[in-house]
């Protein structure tokens, strides 16, 4: 904490070499190390102040992917950083405790950036959420599960070309295992792939309670044996153990065989994730409380406007990402309805800058439970429109753009972006 009350974060994007089970080390770039960076974690209502620094040999940016802040601290592609230069974003954390991440938005190159491995997770509390008895012991019972996949080339480099990997690393590592101390573990899963689809599951059956979703706790736990995450969501699940266990958290070919989670999402594969050994001796836990964080409809009679998106061959409405171009005019401290629809055969995950939207209805339909919270990100079906409402609070620009994009990064790097000001 700084002599004006801010929580300081200094983060440096640098090369570093990682084993990654190739039997060389393998290149990699991190924020304050080899491979990914630290957990940031701020609380609601604290000013938070980050120094990034650009140790690599080319520009990059840090964007706070899910956090609601004025435009010119987002971490877009219009924030790059030089190398050797430091940005320096501040901001006022208002928004629900949730579980949000950060890594580079350079324009046209972020799928290279973030396979490379510049990205972490930012954790957010808040006091409502503090008094719940839910697991909050950090790396104890409460654990950063950082779900990415990689390829390899023949030389134990990262393929960096935006595509999905055979390779499941969680949190940096290959073949990764968790030791189970406690009766339940909450599992904060954060898809940071370039363009893979998991629908995670356990590989004995059991179910799991989902308590949150991109943009904060639900406002009750939900039974469920299976959570589909696209490229950038994440989901808050909790796991009931016994001792002397071992079962492993999977995905497995999504629930849906259709094109959306097609062979170039991985939407066929079943892929081992993570494995959780119990101990003999669990500590017990708590039962997940009934009541979590109440949420506040937004109500499509409020909308000033509806906007129409088309997704389609890396481009948004017929056009490709022009840094020079406002794509659409919003009116801060109004709400409005957006319907995302894509109208091709492959994956794509919509994501929007500032705001936590909540979904209204896809395809018609009112949302299952893993999207009837706030969320940022949402995974798009073919021939469906998904209908969304965001209110465009607090902050207001009118040179300064926020982006609206497909989260599978080279579709992103390849146009699928649009440009809106809050005015
Ligand atoms: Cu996670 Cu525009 O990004
Ligand atoms: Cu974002
Ligand atoms: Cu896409």
């Amino acid at each position: 904490v700084d002599g004006e009350g801010r929580r300081v974060f200094d983060l440096r994007a640098q090369e570093g070499r990682t084993d990654l089970g190739q039997g060389r080390p393998t290149r990699t770039w991190g924020f304050n190390g080899d491979h990914l960076g630290p957990t940031l974690r701020a609380k609601r209502g604290e000013r938070v102040l980050v120094n990034v620094v650009n140790g690599l040999a080319e520009p990059t940016s840090v964007h706070w992917h899910g956090m609601h802040l004025p435009a010119r601290m987002d971490g877009g592609p219009h924030q790059e950083v030089r190398p050797g230069a430091t940005w320096s974003p501040t901001w006022t954390v208002d928004q629900p405790a949730a579980t949000l991440w950060y890594h580079p938005h350079p324009h046209g190159q972020t799928a290279r950036h973030v396979q490379r491995g510049l990205a972490g997770m930012f954790i957010l509390d808040d006091e409502p959420t503090r008094k719940l008895a839910l697991p909050h012991d950090y790396g104890t019972d409460d654990i950063p599960v950082i779900v990415q996949d990689r390829s390899f080339d023949g030389d134990g480099q990262i393929e960096d070309g935006g595509g999905t990997g055979d390779t499941v690393l969680v949190n940096g590592t290959v073949a990764p295992y968790l030791d189970v101390r406690t009766e339940r573990v909450r599992l904060r899963l954060l898809n940071a792939s370039a363009a893979r689809t998991y629908s995670f599951g356990l590989s004995d059956g059991r179910r799991f309670t989902l308590i949150g979703t991109d943009g904060g706790l639900l406002p009750a736990p939900h039974d469920m044996s299976r959570i589909r995450l696209s490229p950038g969501e994440r989901a808050e699940i909790i796991v009931a153990f016994r001792p002397d266990e071992r079962v492993t958290l999977r995905s497995y070919p999504a629930d849906l065989d259709n094109p959306v989670t097609d062979r170039f999402g991985g939407g066929r594969d079943t892929l081992d994730v993570l494995q959780l050994r119990t101990e003999s001796n669990l500590a017990p836990s708590p039962a997940v409380p009934a009541a979590l964080a109440p949420i506040e409809r937004l109500d499509p009679g409020e909308a000033v406007k509806t906007r129409e998106f088309t997704l389609s061959g890396r481009q948004i409405n017929g056009k490709k990402m022009d840094m020079s171009r406002i794509d659409a005019v919003v009116t801060k401290d109004t709400t409005e309805v957006w319907e995302i629809t894509k109208e091709d055969g492959t994956a794509h995950s919509f994501h929007v800058h500032d705001v936590q939207f909540q979904v209204l209805s896809v395809g018609g339909a009112p949302p299952p439970a893993e999207l009837s919270g706030w969320k940022d990100t949402v995974l798009l079906a073919p021939n469906e429109t998904v209908k969304i409402i965001a209110r465009f609070a607090d902050y207001a620009d009118p040179d300064v753009p926020y982006m609206y994009h497909c989260h599978v990064l080279k579709h992103e790097d390849a146009g699928m972006m649009g440009q809106f000001v809050v005015v």
